[in-house]
């Protein structure tokens, strides 16, 4: 997987979130290089993230994020027609929001290493209900060509299990072609008759991979 920066603004479109939304304690499950953490500090909300990306630690990322950055902008520019470009507005504004989202990512992790850390999917590093809610971009669904229906529904358990509050996972369609993952709807309804873990599909103002405007939203509260 190469890296990209989305920015906390694109994760508060992504998973359509209010002010609200944020009040307790937020974890970026698999959050990568994102900025999601740094804005929320900046905007006076608390937030953390999880990725086995963590432990080759801020030098290596440091390095390594310009590289995979400019793989990502090749990619999208020359298959500009798979994206949605409403968001951005251009190819260039969609350039300099990721290369700043990186680099907040980057201050912050020098800054509070504390605050990002080196885990993953289907076993975190924390407590039970020991955040309020948890966000998943571009991990679940997206990769559903890698990990199977059986995956999906013990790390959406995993992340239940942190979570007091609310899972949110998004975009619900596969990399690359944008296609429907055809394990969505009976892992749903796995999740909601064999472990009594409700979800529902919810559209959500946000749209780049053409295809990818809904996400899940998972109620932990019920889970356990
Ligand atoms: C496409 S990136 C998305 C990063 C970020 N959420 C975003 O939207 O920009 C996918 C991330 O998943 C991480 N990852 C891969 N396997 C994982 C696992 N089992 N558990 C948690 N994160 C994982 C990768 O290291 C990578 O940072």
């Amino acid at each position: 997987m190469i890296l990209t920066s989305r920015s906390y603004d694109e994760y508060r479109s992504m998973f359509d979130l209010t002010d609200g939304d944020l009040t307790g304690v937020t974890l970026d499950c698999a959050g990568g290089a994102a900025g999601f953490v740094a804005g929320a500090a900046a905007g006076g909300a608390e937030a953390l993230a999880a990725d086995p990306l963590y432990a080759s630690g801020a030098l290596a990322l440091a390095e390594r994020l310009p590289v995979d950055l400019a793989k990502g902008y090749d990619m999208i520019s020359a298959n500009r027609e798979r994206f949605v470009w409403d968001w951005y507005g251009s190819v260039d504004r969609h350039r300099e929001i990721r290369r700043a989202a990186g680099a907040d990512f980057i201050a912050d992790l020098r800054r509070r290493p504390g605050r990002y850390l080196a885990g993953g999917l289907p076993h975190l590093p924390l407590a039970d209900a020991c955040v309020d809610l948890v966000l998943c971009s571009h991990l679940l669904f997206t990769w559903a060509r890698r990990f199977d229906h059986d995956w999906h529904r013990t790390a959406i358990l995993e992340m239940c299990r942190v979570s007091r509050g609310e899972v949110r996972i998004f975009p619900l369609v596969n990399m690359g072609d944008g296609e429907p993952v055809d394990f969505l709807d009976r892992l749903r309804a796995d999740l909601e008759t064999l472990d009594g873990v409700p979800s529902e599909c919810v559209r959500v103002p946000y749209e780049f991979q053409r295809g990818a405007d809904r996400m899940l939203r998972v109620s932990a509260a019920d889970s356990g």
